[in-house]
């Protein structure tokens, strides 16, 4: 299969480009278009033998769900049944971060095929804020079903060129939106009545943090249980391989956890680039990427970690090397790519 790859810089070219994804997921195929979050494969969500399309394009098993996109807060009551307690909470938080990274996990109606939720009752349903995507799934009309737009288990893609590194031939199109702003997915929750506070449960760390969440309920992370995680179908998303790159990548915790081996080439990921912080200096690197150039904060270290990954993945190095990073706002997130990435 040949894969278009179809530019979006000027507006003649986007309207294009929009008018090309609409035909193609009204014609039952796949196209993968940018988000905020990461690049996403896109089917329609209503129909079955396309979104059959995500899981073999992907290599991805049927037990994994896939989040579904909405063209319209309103369309949440299309597809999912709100519970009548949670009603507030859910359009408190809809009002307040759609369209953006949030996913919310919620009872699905029948309209919604049981391969998109791997049989699951719930659906995971969220509203993309990305001027390309916003065009396209307003002009088909339908939600959307989209996973990351990468093979099953690897690294999820932040720009047209890391798409076409994972997909190439497996996929007709792929639409460029330029770089992915937020540069991880979108936070995950399960939502729980309570009093006097409802529970919000992070399933999956993303843009979305715990900090921002906490005025509308009480916020707890999902239990990670490694075991449940490689097997059961209702551990949400949680595969413990996931987001590898092809290069070995080692999560250090201290300076004295790296112990090089003679002959080997290793590339580290460092978090500010600071010699104060101990591991510029353990080593002539063959390559240091710094995540957090600017400000050393974690905000901007979640943007650029899954594009310094995949541009080191590129360089053939032996391993890669990753500094922690704080346990802390989109750090969580972070740490739980890296820790996965990590995993053999
Ligand atoms: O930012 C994002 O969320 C991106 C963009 C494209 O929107 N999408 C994304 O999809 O990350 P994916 O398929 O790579 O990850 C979604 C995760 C899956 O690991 C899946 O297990 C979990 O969400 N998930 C989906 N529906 C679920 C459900 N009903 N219950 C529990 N987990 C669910
Ligand atoms: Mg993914």
């Amino acid at each position: 299969m040949l894969t278009e790859l179809i530019r979006t810089d000027f507006e003649p070219d986007t309207r294009e480009a929009v008018s090309r994804a609409v035909s193609a997921l009204q014609a039952g195929d796949i196209v993968a278009l940018p988000t905020e979050t990461v690049y996403g494969l896109c089917a329609d969500a209503l129909d079955p033998v396309a979104v059959e399309k995500l899981f073999e394009a992907k290599g991805r098993p049927h037990f994994d769900p896939l989040i579904v996109h909405l063209p319209h807060k309103s369309s949440i009551h299309e597809v999912t049944e709100v519970p009548e307690e949670l009603k507030k909470l859910v359009t408190q938080l809809i009002e307040t971060f759609w369209p953006g990274p949030l996913t919310i996990l919620l009872p699905k109606k029948p309209i919604i095929p049981d391969i998109v939720t791997a049989g699951l009752p719930t659906v995971g349903v969220r509203m993309c804020d990305h001027p390309v995507f916003h065009r396209v799934i307003k002009g088909f009309g339908n939600p959307i079903a989209a996973p990351s737009a990468n093979r099953f288990g690897s690294l999820s893609p932040t720009s047209s060129p890391a798409v076409l590194s994972q997909l190439e031939g497996r996929i007709p199109m792929i639409i460029d939106g330029g770089a992915c702003a937020r540069g991880l997915e979108s936070t995950i929750v399960r939502l729980h009545a309570a009093e006097p506070k409802n529970r919000i449960e992070i399933v999956r760390p993303g843009p979305i943090t715990a900090e921002d969440l906490k005025k509308f309920g009480k916020v707890v992370f999902a239990e990670r249980n490694e075991d449940v995680e490689n097997s059961s179908p209702d551990a949400p998303g949680m595969l413990a391989n996931h987001y590898a790159p092809r290069t070995p990548l080692r999560l250090l915790s201290s300076p004295e956890d790296f112990h090089p081996e003679e002959g080997k080439r290793y590339a580290l990921v460092s978090y500010r680039g600071q010699e104060k912080d101990g591991y510029l200096q353990l080593h002539e690197w063959d390559e240091v990427s710094i995540l957090s150039p600017g400000s050393g904060r974690v905000a901007e270290a979640g943007i650029r970690l899954f594009h310094v990954l995949w541009q080191l993945d590129q360089l053939g190095v032996d391993e890669i090397i990753a500094e922690p990073v704080p346990d802390r706002a989109v750090g969580k997130a972070i740490l739980e790519k890296l820790r996965k990435a990590a995993i053999k």
